[in-house]
This record gives structure tokens, sequence and C-alpha cells, in this order.
């Protein structure tokens, strides 16, 4: 009955719609849906969408266009394709995908993708009777019945792995869509997290990502069962993640500054398998920015985080994202920016032109900064960071490091890794590497990534 069946999920955006990829695959994997890495023949495309970046809609739309084209080819063969968009657009957009792109058969925000087989069955049902036309299934609520409760544990990821522990924001930045795409604050229980965790080292992995798109707000049902609402935050969750047979690295993404508190700061110094690495974005280096951002932190807020962060692990690397040309960025914000970057130093960072979001409320602002200023600031301010970066890979030139093989590189015979300050290294390795953590020395440094030789011998062999 569940005759093989080809599935092809494009991903755009975060980290967390990778991780959502993967498990929209494993959902629908007992339909007897398998990968394939091209949309021509798939018997299911899924465009899994993200809203961050500017006329995101747009592009996707356009995406849609191409793939009807492969739609249509099928039916001309008399075979179906199940269209589906998913992700960040399709909460934002819902109906107005189907009545623009009718052809599409599903569309499932990031909330409801759990029901996808569901979905699935009545676009086939429906298909019968809209002569070519798509199916028209849509769900973008936030069901009651929590996501993760309903999804099967992860297949495996390799040797490094993302772990979903919070999703939504109760943050209201004025620039941003996520309080509206992704919902409302949610942190899964401890005990499902730890289970994730255990399944995930029994398959291969040794560093675990926790993500979240305000991971360290996390605050998830602590684990003894009890109805006092007992919670852990992410520090506590981490000593226990830690004390797991095989986790040799974690992480975590994305931090918001004001849920920085003491005890992950401290988490960072005390735990050996936390990596030294954060990302932290700031945005902007203008209190009056901040404010108008409704950062809720100042930028003497974010210079005393990384002050203590720093006393706590002096090695600590940090990244950031930011935006130039916020509606009413002077010059004198800008320069603040400029400083703040000077002063703290990155090891790498994210930085974009502002873009409005229909229905945030800074696109209703006034003073909307002219597209030229705005590109000489992003230029000038990627231009520093870019220094940034190179002078940190630089300073790691005839140093040893740690590096995770998480992948093959594109040449033969290279394999590709991370530092635990999470700069890419590629090595010339004629050994298979991947799934292995080794000693590996700095024989070159570039803008992004570093070349390394191994030492041997391999300090740990982990995944098979
Ligand atoms: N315009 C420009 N950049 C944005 N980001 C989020 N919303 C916008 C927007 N409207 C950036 C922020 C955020 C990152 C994921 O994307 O810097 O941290
Ligand atoms: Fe968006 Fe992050 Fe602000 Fe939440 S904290 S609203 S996800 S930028």
């Amino acid at each position: 009955m569940n005759q093989r069946k080809k599935l092809f999920i494009r991903t755009y955006g975060c980290q967390m719609n990778v991780y959502d990829s993967a498990r929209m695959a494993d959902v629908l994997a007992p339909l007897g849906f398998e990968a394939c890495s091209a949309p021509d023949d798939a018997d299911m495309v899924i465009v899994n969408t993200c809203h961050i970046r500017e006329r995101a809609s747009e592009k996707v739309f356009s995406e849609l266009g191409r793939l009807r084209e492969h739609k249509d080819a099928k039916n001309r063969r008399g075979e179906a394709m199940v269209l589906a968009v998913a992700g960040c657009v399709a909460q934002a957009e819902g109906a107005e995908i189907i009545r623009r792109a009718p052809y599409v058969d599903i569309v499932v925000g990031p909330q409801a993708y759990h029901r996808l087989p569901e979905m699935v069955a009545r676009a086939a049902r429906a298909s019968g009777s809209t002569g070519g036309k798509g199916s028209g299934v849509l769900d973008t609520e936030f069901p009651v019945e929590p996501k993760f409760d309903s999804l099967p544990l992860p297949s495996n990821n390799g040797p490094s792995a993302f772990l979903s522990i919070q999703e939504g924001c109760d943050k209201f930045c004025t620039f941003c869509v996520v309080p509206y795409t992704r919902g409302a604050e949610f942190s899964r229980p401890v005990a499902d997290i730890l289970r994730e965790a255990r399944h995930l080292v029994a398959h291969g992995a040794v560093e675990i990502t926790l993500l979240g798109q305000n991971v360290n707000a996390y605050h998830g049902a602590a684990p003894d069962g009890g109805d006092d609402g007992a919670t852990w935050g992410l520090a506590r969750l981490l000593y226990a993640l830690a004390e797991i047979d095989g986790v040799e690295r974690l992480r975590y993404m994305t931090s918001h500054p004001r849920d920085m508190d003491d005890e992950l700061i401290r988490a960072h110094g005390e735990i050996d398998s936390v990596m030294p690495f954060l990302h932290l974005p700031v945005q902007s280096g203008s209190d009056r920015i901040l404010e108008a951002m409704n950062r809720q932190h100042s930028v003497d807020d974010y210079r005393r985080i990384i002050e203590r962060l720093r006393e706590t692990r002096p090695d600590i690397a940090l990244s950031s994202d930011f935006i130039v040309g916020f509606p009413g960025e002077s010059d004198a914000d800008f320069a603040a920016t400029m400083k703040l970057v000077r002063d703290i130093g990155f090891a790498q960072a994210f930085s974009f032109k502002y873009s409005p979001r229909p229905g945030t409320p800074a696109a209703m602002l006034e003073r909307q900064v002219a597209e030229p200023l705005m590109d000489s600031r992003l230029a000038e301010l990627q231009s520093l960071l870019g220094e940034q970066q190179l002078a940190f890979n630089r300073a790691k030139l005839g140093h040893t490091m740690a590096v995770l093989f998480d992948r093959d590189g594109r040449k033969q015979g290279q394999a590709l890794g991370k530092t635990p300050y999470l700069q890419s290294v590629y090595v010339e390795a004629g050994a298979a590497l991947r799934g292995r953590i080794a000693a590996v020395r700095m024989v070159g440094a570039y803008g992004v990534s570093l070349a390394g030789e191994v030492v041997h011998p391999v300090e740990l062999a982990v995944a098979s």
C-alpha cells in the first residue's frame, strides 16, 4: 500500500526551518515518502519558506511558478505532484497563496505540519475533483494539541544535530514578523528534550544545537512531573544535557540579550561541552534606535553582558545580527553602531538593510532612510565586520583546535568541519573524517574559513 514516493523539500531561511524540513520528512516517511534531490520528478514538493528577508512573498510566488511547470509536466504524463507551501510565508499569506497560485495543494503553517499526513490524504481525495487545479488544503492554525507531541523522533541528522526546544516570540521588536508568523513563546518540556537528545546521540550525533526564535527565554516544564508548574531555564537544561554520555558539544541559538541571565552566563564557564561561541543579536549600537525597535535593552546592558561572559569564559567568540537604516537612523546612530562593533570585536556577524514587513509597527513609521544611504552604511559595517572576522581567523593560525567534521568537502578527499568557535575548517584528508572530532592545526586563514592539517592521532572516533 505504501509504495515508495519521492519527496523534495526546498528550504529557505534559518536553522529552525532546516529543522522543520527534516521533521516534515520524518512525518511523511510512514506514507512512503523518501527524500530526493530535485523537484522535476518528485511526487511531492514542499517549499519551506522564510518571511524575514525582503520581498519574501514575491520570491515564493515566482518559485511556485517554476514548480508549476514540473507539476504540469507530470500531469501530462498522467502522474500527480502534490505541491505544498510551508513555513512563515505560508503562515502570513495563508489563503492568499491559494488565490494567487491555485495549483498549490497544501498551505501549512509552522505550527501545523504534524498534520501533513492528513492533509496529503485530503489533497489526494480532492485532486480527483479539481480538474488539474490544486486541492487547496489550508492549515495555518496554532492548534491546541502541541505539534511536538505528535511528531515521531527525528531520523538521523549526522554528527551535528539540531534540536528545537522553544518556538515563537513574545518580544515584539517593531521590525520583526516572527511574533506574528510563529506565534507566542512556547517551551517544550524538559523530559521530551532529554529523550530527543538521547535518541540523537544514539544515532550518531556528538554536537547538539538547541534551537528557538528566543531560545534563552526557554522555560520548559520540569522533568519530575508535578503539577506545581515548576519550570527549568536554559542553563539548567544545558547542565542536564551535558550529563548525557556522548554529548561532546552543545550550542544554542538565537538568544535575546534580555534573557542572558546569571545562571546562563555561569554555565558558559562551568560546562566544558558548551562551546565558547554565542550568537547574541544587538541590532543597533544606538539607544535611541534600540528604543524605537522595542528591543528592551540598552547598549550598556549589551556591553555588560559581554563583559560578564568574557570574565566567565575569556575565549568566548561572539556573533551578532545588525540592522542598518532603521526608520529615523541618523549618522550619529549609525556611528554608535560602528563604535560598538569596534569596541566588542565580533568573530562573525550578519547584517541587513532594514526593510519594512507588512503588519509590523515599524512599517508604519515615517523617516524611512534613503536606499543609497542604507547601501553605504551596510557596506561600511560589513567591511568592518569582515575585517574582524578575518583577524579572528588569522589569530588562530598555527593553533591546534578540536574540529568536528560534519561534512565532506566539495572536492574529493576534502573534509569540512567546525572549530569550537564555529569557524569552518577544511582539510585535505584521505581518511574518512566525517563524524569525528580531530585535533587540527590551522595552516591557512581566510575571510570565512580556515585550512587545517590533521594532527594525529584522531582524538575521538564517534559515528561509525
Ligand atoms: N529588516 C531587516 N532585517 C530584519 N531582521 C528581522 N527583521 C528584519 C527587517 N524587517 C533581521 C534581524 C534578525 C535577523 C534574523 O534578521 O537582524 O535578528
Ligand atoms: Fe523577532 Fe527576535 Fe525580536 Fe523576537 S526577539 S521579535 S524573534 S527579532
